[in-house]
């Protein structure tokens, strides 16, 4: 096992369940591709570096699992499949990426031997890629981080979101690696605290300087003079703005009024420049994740509640997009 990643392979899918940390740090192993499902609507396995993984992983897994007698029918089985992964969130294009990418690797195959054999590749060749990615993205937006920095980040971009090492929280890995003295202010990211439950507890298992805050107060330590830089990932970036976890635009907003620097670290594959934000679904929750608190309830029964898991922050507010070819100043974006 290899729990220094977010999932792996060995002699099938594992992945670290997030539903269960900070408190237990448990691998779980997907019997099947509905499992994989499961897992990925409920936030076990998330972030979008990792949902590619996860959905390269999952065509790999369909393969292994397939009964088919030939490549045409076991082609077939796996495009359903694919569909089915595709589908179960829909804002992270990472994670269509990951499994058109594993796809298209496996139907150039003849035999289903081969179909197997290099479904799987592919989906290794993915996970491998992303850690490389982020290193390079990291080191390359660490240039942009001083000694003593307070750095406000959101929701979770770190190596739980990603197979390894991840990017916002990258950057500030190699800054630290790279000798400046680095502390973080983690947003709790309400509704389902990622903030508190993966992005604290990963830097704090790191020995990195962290204070937890509600994302409420990120105004206030802006105007206190206390956050120098916010840096945060991204689901996907269109021509026109970036999608991320919902309380992301308001980070920006401030930022811009209190004139402190606001960077997205993303891979490439999280780049979806054909389309525009109009033309992308935001994944709406369940209703019961803003109404209950840990199992308890709190909103009276029956309220009416709109939980949209991102929003949209437009490119104007972002100061620089970090990426594994370098830093990207908007109206300016990578080639890809
Ligand atoms: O709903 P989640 O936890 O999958 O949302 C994750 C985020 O919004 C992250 O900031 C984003 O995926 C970037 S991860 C490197």
């Amino acid at each position: 096992m290899c729990e220094s990643r977010t999932l792996w392979w060995d002699d099938g899918l594992w992945l670290i369940d997030q539903n269960k940390l900070p408190g237990e740090l448990v691998p779980i192993r997907m019997k099947n591709v509905r499992q994989l499902i499961e897992a990925i609507k409920t936030l076990r396995v998330r972030g979008a570096p990792a949902l590619g993984s996860a959905g390269a992983y999952g065509i790999a897994l369909a393969a292994q699992l397939s009964h088919a007698a030939n490549a045409f029918d076991m082609i077939q089985e796996l495009e359903m499949a694919a569909d089915m992964i595709k589908s179960s969130r829909p804002t992270a294009v990472n994670l269509s990426w990951g499994v058109e990418r594993a796809l298209r690797a496996a139907t150039s195959q003849e035999t289903v031997e081969d179909i197997r054999e290099c479904a799987l590749r592919e989906a290794e060749e993915i996970a491998e890629e992303d850690i490389r990615i982020n290193k390079a993205l990291g080191k390359n937006g660490a240039k942009l981080l001083e000694d003593g920095d307070n750095v406000l980040t959101h929701c979770n971009a770190g190596r739980l979101a990603c197979v390894a090492w991840g990017t916002a929280l990258g950057v500030i890995r190699s800054a630290i690696s790279a000798g400046k003295q680095i502390h973080v202010y983690a947003c709790e990211t309400r509704p389902l605290h990622q903030g508190s439950r993966l992005t604290a507890w990963e830097l704090a298992r790191d020995g990195i300087p962290v204070t937890l805050i509600c994302e409420s107060m990120s105004g206030s330590l802006m105007r206190k003079g206390r956050i120098d830089k916010a840096i945060v990932g991204a689901d996907r970036i269109t021509k026109d703005v970036v999608f991320n976890k919902i309380g992301t635009y308001n980070h920006a907003v401030l930022a811009k009024y209190h004139k402190i620097p606001f960077y997205v670290a993303a891979p490439l594959s999280s780049f979806d420049l054909r389309h525009e934000e109009q033309d992308i679904t935001v994944e709406e929750r369940d209703p019961e994740e803003i109404c209950a608190l840990a199992g308890v309830r709190l909103a009276p029964e029956g309220i009416d509640v709109y939980n949209p898991a991102f929003d949209a922050t437009p490119l104007e507010l972002v100061t620089g997009l970090i990426t594994e070819k370098g830093i990207f100043r908007p109206p300016l974006m990578p080639p890809v």
